[in-house]
């Protein structure tokens, strides 16, 4: 088995997007600045986005985080987005996701300046990505196939089975390993809740990726021999033994699933860390093509 090490692979990524960074510096040019907008309190989101945060500190960007209260109304949000879809100063931005229940998500993200739209969650970009046009593409997707890329693991010809068909992860990720580009020229399989016989597909796949967050979902018994497993699940599971009250787990049974693959992303480890090195990527994109 070998093991599918994100965090490594993201700090090669962000040691690279730092070197662009002094490069923009030492010629005087402005270095690329990314906000993040959080409305609420929710533990995951805040953790994630003070990630995304630390991240621009450390490898030179500038950084903004918009921190709202749980009552900041949609009409209030909206008029936080139009703010930074005018200003100059900011070359991309997101808006962390789940909003609260009285905020219609759709809304907000429809009103995001697609040139701006880091996250890649526009329709516009979507839309652009399906049809293999410039675009951002969503930081989760865009990192598994980075992650498939630089570890020269062979896509083309090979069945991939996909478990979820959400907007930011399993639909996307779908097309990107059908498409003709790095990473691509899968046969796609798209399960979801109402696929009969699931584990009849994946033991067949050459390629799973699961992004269905049910701890442990994928087990042993669903994968064949010298499977590629890319686990996207990070589910937050209580444990009172632990000093923060939890701990993550992923969708696969990494135990047991690792003695039959010969790849797998661990969780914590794997494809998180992507996901913020890509984020940062596309934030750099933003840059250079507001520059360009
Ligand atoms: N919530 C979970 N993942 C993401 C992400 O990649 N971007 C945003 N904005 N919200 C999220």
């Amino acid at each position: 088995m070998n093991l599918l090490d994100g965090k490594k692979l993201s700090n090669e990524i962000k040691d690279e997007i730092a070197g662009e960074v002094a490069r923009m510096k030492e010629k005087g040019e402005k270095v690329p600045h990314l906000a993040a907008v959080i409305v609420g309190e929710d533990g995951a989101s805040l953790t994630y986005v003070g990630s995304k945060v630390r991240a621009c500190e450390r490898i030179g960007f500038e950084s903004t985080l918009k921190k709202l209260p749980e009552s900041t109304t949609e009409q209030e949000l909206l008029a936080v987005v139009r703010e930074l879809n005018a200003d100059p100063a900011i070359d991309g931005y997101i808006v962390q996701l789940p909003l609260p229940d009285h905020i219609d998500e759709q809304k907000i993200l429809m009103a995001v300046d697609p040139d701006k739209d880091v996250d890649g969650f526009h329709p516009a970009n979507f839309g652009k990505m399906a049809m293999e046009l410039e675009s951002f593409i969503s930081a989760t997707p865009y990192g598994i196939i980075e992650m498939l890329r630089r570890n020269g693991i062979e896509t083309s010809g090979k069945h991939a089975v996909v478990i979820g068909r959400s907007h930011i992860v399993g639909r996307p990720i779908s097309i990107l390993l059908s498409q003709k580009g790095p990473a691509g020229n899968a046969t796609v399989t798209l399960a979801h809740s109402r696929t009969k016989n699931l584990a009849h597909l994946t033991r067949q796949a050459d390629i799973v990726v699961s992004a269905l967050g049910v701890p442990n979902f994928l087990k042993a018994d669903m994968v064949k021999e010298g499977v590629v497993v890319i686990d996207v699940g990070i589910t937050r599971v209580p444990d009172a033994s632990r000093e923060r009250g939890y701990y993550l787990c992923g969708d696969v049974d990494f135990k047991a699933v690792s003695k039959k693959a010969s790849w797998i992303t661990p969780v914590p480890g794997g494809v998180g860390p992507m996901t913020i090195a890509m984020l940062l990527k596309n934030t750099l994109l933003a840059r250079q093509r507001h520059r360009g």
